[in-house]
């Protein structure tokens, strides 16, 4: 199976190696809008593959054999794909366009799936102006580790293809969970409003990051607490994720909390700038932000 990735970003390259890693794949596609996008990808996962080889818990070999597969370029290559998984931006028009292109431009396999990683657009507004509709193939931050893929079917997409996602995320090693469409779907409607009631909790000076980060780790048993959390998916994506529940609601228990939109136009949007509620150090560990005052 050959697979096009759009979009080299967080998600798109924990995407594309979570591919590369399945015997199933022969070639991965990681496209971006320019080449040194798609290449500052590629590398990101050598790095962590590299990481990884050098605690011995990989061998260089198979660590190559991944990074083999992943051809770095510009949409243009994914002529002979399979299956398209688009994680671009979060921007309807930008998803409408891009898969537009590649249906009529540049795809030439009449059999292609074309899959969405969003994270809670709807899928049946960017099958709108597409002769073949769109699936939802949602992955979880990070991809290569994440078990679960949220399987989206919009108003449109063909039960087949559905079928057809299922399979290839259980060959992946994943867990596929079927969903009819809705705004968040599963995941990100509980997780998303749990991490603004984080930032909520913060806000009002409850306790501090490191407390109400502690608190859910050792209180719910969850992996990372909210913040931590909010910083690793990207707070950016936070707030879009909430303002979606919220503009496709109408329901006020969806409002964004002051602090995120204001962390957001500061540009301090987790570990993806290097700071967000913590400070990522070049060395690998993390220190709360003082400057928020709590
Ligand atoms: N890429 C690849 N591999 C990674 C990785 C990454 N970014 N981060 C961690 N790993 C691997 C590590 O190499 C390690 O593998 P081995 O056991 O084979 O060595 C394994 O994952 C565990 O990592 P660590 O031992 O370093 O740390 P950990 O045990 O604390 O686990 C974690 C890290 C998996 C991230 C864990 O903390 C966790 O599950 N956190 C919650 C993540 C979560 O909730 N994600 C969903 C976010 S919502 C989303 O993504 C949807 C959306 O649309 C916004």
């Amino acid at each position: 199976m050959k697979v096009g990735v759009i979009g080299a970003g967080t998600m798109g390259s924990g995407i594309a190696q979570a591919f590369a890693q399945s015997a199933e794949v022969e070639t991965v596609y990681l496209c971006d809008i320019k080449q040194e996008f798609a290449e500052g990808g590629k590398a990101r996962i050598a790095k962590g593959l590299n990481g990884r080889v050098a605690k011995g818990k990989m061998t260089q070999e198979a660590a190559d054999e991944i990074i083999n597969k992943i051809q770095a370029g510009l949409n243009t290559q994914c002529v002979d794909a399979d299956l398209i998984v688009e994680a671009a931006l979060e921007v309807m028009g930008v998803k409408q366009k891009t898969f537009k292109e590649l249906q009529e431009e540049i795809v030439k396999n009449p059999n292609c799936i074309y899959a969405s990683n969003t994270s809670s657009l709807s899928i049946t507004e960017i099958s709108k102006p597409l002769n073949t509709p769109v699936i939802g193939m949602h992955f979880f931050n990070p991809a290569p580790v994440m078990k679960l893929v949220e399987v989206n079917a919009g108003y449109t997409t063909p039960q087949e293809d559905v079928a057809k996602v299922v399979e290839i995320a259980e060959k992946l090693g994943k867990t596929p969970v079927q969903v009819k469409e809705a705004p968040g779907f599963v995941v990100n409607r509980i997780l998303i409003p749990m991490i603004n009631e984080g930032i909520f909790i913060l806000h009002e000076g409850t306790s501090s990051i490191e407390g109400i980060d502690t608190a859910m780790k050792l209180g719910a048993n969850h992996p990372m607490g909210p913040l931590e959390l909010g910083d690793l998916v990207g707070l950016d994506i936070c707030l879009y994720i909430m303002e979606t529940l919220y503009d496709e609601t109408d329901d006020s228990k969806y409002r964004p909390c002051p602090l995120l939109r204001k962390m957001v136009r500061a540009n301090h949007l987790g570990r993806k700038t290097g700071i967000g509620f913590y400070r990522y150090n070049e060395d690998g560990t993390k220190t709360p932000v003082d400057e928020l005052g709590f």
